[in-house]
């Protein structure tokens, strides 16, 4: 483990996943497959991510006082996560309704509660912590004013910042000049950029307007193609590996712990991108989120 601070920001939910062959269109009940109960939330599996794959990393959440909010802090203490910095909510701690068909695609509900009631006094509480890492990796499943908050109190301390903007929602302009790293998928671009995003061409052009309007460098997430670094320079593409999925879950969350871990090491940015490839083509090969999250000694990098 290296002693750059790697401080997470975001949701934690426990996750219940029922497999289907085909997702349910509006209206329509069917009947499916296996269930399973795990530990989720897009926080929480970017934080045991880059845990497990040798980063130093605090997690701070917020849980209810419920046998859900007490599972999920044992598990990150088991996990190795600093858990110092965890809140706790009198709402309910966070829950997942997931779906997962027969061709490893998901959807999913998330009831937010203990999570929407991080507040913008709970990033003042965190001050210390933010002020004292070197990476902060925040994602879209917290209040936005939170997100808001903690990035431009990271930024002005010089660490650098990551987003991963999802779930897509409108954000406040301002926030672009706080982010270093910008991860999204193709959708999410083409939401933020407000162009199409179809390709790597247009991925390039969309991924220009972000930086625009401030962020520092993006990588774009292509799901099993691949990803594509714009630094500023010409894009590069690294490709994804082949892999039969059975469930995409966390793999995007996978891909921005691991990221997180290599620039935390020092490795260039296209380096980061093949360990963060190969760590969640692990990932879609099980099921669950973070019954999926690989381990370091897992990847042969
Ligand atoms: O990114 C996957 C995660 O999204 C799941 O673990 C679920 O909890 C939702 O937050």
């Amino acid at each position: 483990m290296n002693n750059k601070r790697i401080l997470v920001i975001g949701s934690s939910n426990t996750d219940m996943t029922a497999k289907t062959q085909e997702l349910p269109r509006p209206g329509e009940t069917v009947l499916g497959g296996v269930f399973t109960m795990g530990a989720g939330g897009k926080g929480a599996n970017q934080a045991v991510a880059a845990q497990r794959l040798g980063g130093n990393v605090q997690f701070i959440c917020k849980v209810g006082q419920d046998m859900f909010g007490d599972n999920a802090i044992e598990h990150y203490k088991k996990e190795g996560l600093d858990t110092s910095g965890i809140l706790r909510s009198l709402l309910p701690s966070g829950v997942a309704l997931i779906y997962v068909d027969s061709h490893a695609e998901n959807c999913i509900v998330v009831a937010s509660g203990a999570n929407g009631d991080f507040t913008e006094a709970d990033i003042e509480a965190s001050k210390q912590a933010i002020l004292n890492c070197d990476i902060l990796l925040l994602q879209l499943e917290s209040p936005i004013p939170t997100v808001l908050k903690a990035a431009k109190m990271a930024h002005e301390a010089g660490a650098t910042v990551v987003l991963n903007p999802a779930p897509a929602c409108a954000l406040p302009e301002e926030i672009f000049r706080y982010i270093d790293l910008f991860i999204p998928n193709e959708t999410e671009l083409s939401t933020f950029s407000g162009l199409p995003v179809t390709d790597k061409e247009t991925a390039e052009v969309a991924a220009k307007a972000m930086q625009q309007k401030g962020v520092g460098k993006l990588i774009v997430t292509m799901g099993s193609k691949g990803a594509l670094i714009c630094d500023g320079g010409p894009a590069t593409f690294v490709p994804a590996h082949e892999v039969k999925a059975v469930d995409t879950t966390a793999a995007g969350d996978t891909f921005c712990g691991a990221l997180c871990v290599a620039v935390s090491e020092g490795k260039s940015l296209k380096e980061a991108v093949e360990f963060a490839c190969a760590a969640s083509a692990l990932t879609v090969q099980k099921m669950g989120a973070q019954n999926s999250i690989p381990f370091r000694k897992d990847i042969n990098i």
